[in-house]
C-alpha cells in the first residue's frame, strides 16, 4: 500500500495542516519529513483550535501512529513542550503512538543563538527567518559535526558531544557577542534531562514504516513550508535549509519512490509570504489589507509561529506551473477560497514580463524574480459567502470558474476546495 505526499505549492502556509488532517482519516501513519518548528501548522475541530510545530498534524486523529521523520531538526525542550499541551487535550502521545526517527538532529541553544545573530551579518540582508535555530541545525548537520538525538542512547558520550558542541560559543563570541548569553553548564543540563524525557520515542522509522508499507498500510507523508522555500528549489538564498518539496519525503522518511501513489499540492487561493525575498504578485493596500484580514480570526494571515503579518498578493499560476512541475504534483487541494468572497475583480499572474519578452515558466536562466513584472488574467469575483457551502454544485458560478481556471493553468485537477477552517467546511470532487 501507499504513500501519499502532502506539500505546500507556495512559500508555506498554504493550509497544509488541516488538509493532512482530513486525509490522516483514511491513513494508518503519518509522517512529517523535514523541517523543525520553524513550521505552525492550525488544525480546527470544533471549538478547539490545534497549533503544531513538530507533531505531523495527523495526531488529532486518533487511530494513526505518527511518526517524526529523519529529516527533521528537534528543539527537544520545545517537542516535550508541545507533547504536552496535546496530552492535556486528551490526544494519545504515548511511544506507542509517537515515534521519533533516532536519525533526526537536535537543535541546541547554540543554533538558536547563531540564527539571530547570523541574520544582522547576512550580504543578501536578513532573510527574516524564525529565529528556531533552523539554518545552524541543518548546517552543523551537512558538516557532520551535528547531534543526532539516537545520541541520548549513551548519556556519557552525549554529555560530551553538548559540551564539545557548545564551545564552539567561546571561540567566537568575538563575531557573534550574543553568544554571550549561552550558559553551557546550564544548556547540557537540561539537555541530558530531556533526552531522558525523549529516550523512549526513539526508533528505527525507517525499518517501522518499510514494514508497515509491506503490510499494506497507508502512509500520509507532511510537508512543512512550501515548494519556494526548499533550498535548492526555492526563492534562493530566501529560503528556509531544508527540502519541503515532494523528494524530501523520500530523503526525510528513508523510503523508496515505488511506494508513492499521490503528491498533493496544497495551494491557498492566493499567494502570502512571510519573511523577506521575492514575491512577484505581492499586493499593498486595500486589497492585501482584506486578504490578510486584521488578525481577530484564526486564519487571518499573521504567522502561527512568529505571530509576524504575512505579505499578500494574487496567485501566481506560473510559480503553481513550477510547483506541479518540481513536486510531480498529481491533485490539488485548494485552501481559503472563502477569503475572496466579496471582491468585485480577481486577478491571477499567468506570466511575467522582462526586458527580452515574457514567460509563462519559470526556468533558472530568466532574470531575478524580483525584477519580473507580473502578467495578469482578471475574472469575475463573486459576492456570496461561501463558508456554508459542501457541493460543487452550491458554489457561485464565478467561483467555479475561478477554480478551472486554476486547473487549466498548471493542468492538475483541483480535487478539494476548502471554504473555511473547520473539517466539514470542504467540497471534495470526484478524482
Ligand atoms: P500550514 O502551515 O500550511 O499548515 O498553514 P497554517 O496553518 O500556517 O495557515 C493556514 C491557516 O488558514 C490556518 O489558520 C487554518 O486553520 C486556516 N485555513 C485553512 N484552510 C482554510 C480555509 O479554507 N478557509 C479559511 N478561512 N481558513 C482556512
Ligand atoms: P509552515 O510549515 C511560512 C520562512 C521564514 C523565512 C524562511 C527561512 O507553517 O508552512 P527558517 O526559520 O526556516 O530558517 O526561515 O522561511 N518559513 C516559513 N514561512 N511557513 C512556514 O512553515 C515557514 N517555515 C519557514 O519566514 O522567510
Ligand atoms: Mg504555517
Amino acid at each position: 500500500m501507499p504513500v501519499d505526499i502532502i506539500v505546500g505549492t507556495q512559500w508555506g502556509d498554504e493550509g497544509k495542516g488541516r488538509i493532512t488532517d482530513l486525509l490522516a482519516g483514511t491513513a494508518d501513519i503519518v509522517a512529517r519529513y523535514g523541517g523543525g518548528d520553524n513550521a505552525g501548522h492550525s488544525v480546527t475541530v470544533g471549538d478547539t483550535l490545534f497549533k503544531l510545530h513538530l507533531l505531523p498534524s495527523g495526531v488529532i486523529q486518533p487511530h494513526t501512529k505518527c511518526l517524526l521523520g529523519s529529516g527533521m531538526v528537534l528543539n527537544p525542550a520545545k517537542l516535550i513542550e508541545e507533547l504536552e499541551k496535546l496530552e492535556s487535550f486528551g490526544v494519545d502521545i504515548s511511544p506507542e503512538r509517537v515515534l521519533i526517527s533516532q536519525k533526526a538532529h537536535l537543535i541546541t541553544p547554540l543554533h538558536l543563538i547563531l540564527d539571530g545573530a547570523e541574520e544582522k551579518q547576512r550580504a543578501n540582508g536578513q532573510l527574516g527567518t524564525t529565529r528556531r535555530g533552523i539554518g545552524p541545525a541543518y548546517t552543523d548537520k551537512i558538516s557532520r559535526k551535528g547531534i543526532r538525538i539516537e545520541e541520548i542512547r549513551e548519556p556519557d558520550r552525549y554529555r560530551r558531544h553538548l559540551e564539545q558542541h557548545l564551545q564552539f560559543a567561546d571561540s567566537k563570541v568575538e563575531v557573534h557577542s550574543e553568544l554571550q548569553e549561552l550558559d553551557p553548564v546550564q544548556a547540557v543540563e537540561s539537555y541530558m534531562q530531556y533526552g531522558e524525557r525523549l529516550l523512549p520515542y526513539l526508533a528505527d522509522t525507517e525499518f517501522f514504516l518499510h514494514n508497515a508499507l509491506r503490510e499494506g498500510q497507508g502512509v500520509l507523508a507532511e510537508g512543512a513550508q512550501g515548494t519556494l522555500l526548499d533550498i535548492d528549489f526555492g526563492t534562493y538564498p530566501y529560503v528556509t535549509s531544508s527540502h519541503p518539496i515532494s523528494a524530501g519525503a523520500l530523503l526525510g522518511l528513508g523510503i523508496g519512490p515505488q511506494f508513492v501513489r499521490k503528491v498533493i499540492g496544497v495551494t491557498k487561493s492566493f499567494q502570502t509570504r512571510v519573511g523577506a525575498g521575492p514575491f512577484p504578485t505581492e499586493l499593498k493596500g486595500e486589497i492585501a489589507d482584506r486578504l490578510r484580514g486584521t488578525g481577530q480570526h484564526p486564519w487571518d494571515e499573521f504567522g502561527t509561529t512568529t505571530g509576524r503579518p504575512r505579505r499578500c498578493g494574487w496567485l501566481d499560476a506560473v510559480l503553481l506551473r513550477y510547483a506541479v512541475r518540481i513536486n510531480g504534483i498529481t491533485e490539488i487541494a485548494l485552501t481559503k477560497l472563502d477569503i475572496l468572497s466579496g471582491i468585485s475583480e480577481l486577478s491571477v499572474c499567468t506570466s511575467y514580463r522582462h526586458e527580452h519578452g515574457s514567460a509563462r515558466e519559470y526556468p533558472a536562466d530568466l532574470p531575478p524574480l524580483a525584477t519580473l513584472i507580473p502578467d495578469y488574467e482578471e475574472l469575475p469575483g463573486w459576492e456570496a459567502n461561501i463558508h456554508g457551502v459542501r457541493t460543487w454544485d452550491d458554489l457561485p458560478t464565478n467561483a467555479r470558474k475561478y477554480v478551472t481556471f486554476l486547473e487549466d493553468q498548471c493542468g492538475v485537477r483541483i480535487r478539494w476546495i476548502s471554504v473555511g477552517p473547520e473539517r466539514n467546511q470542504m467540497i471534495e470532487r470526484p478524482a
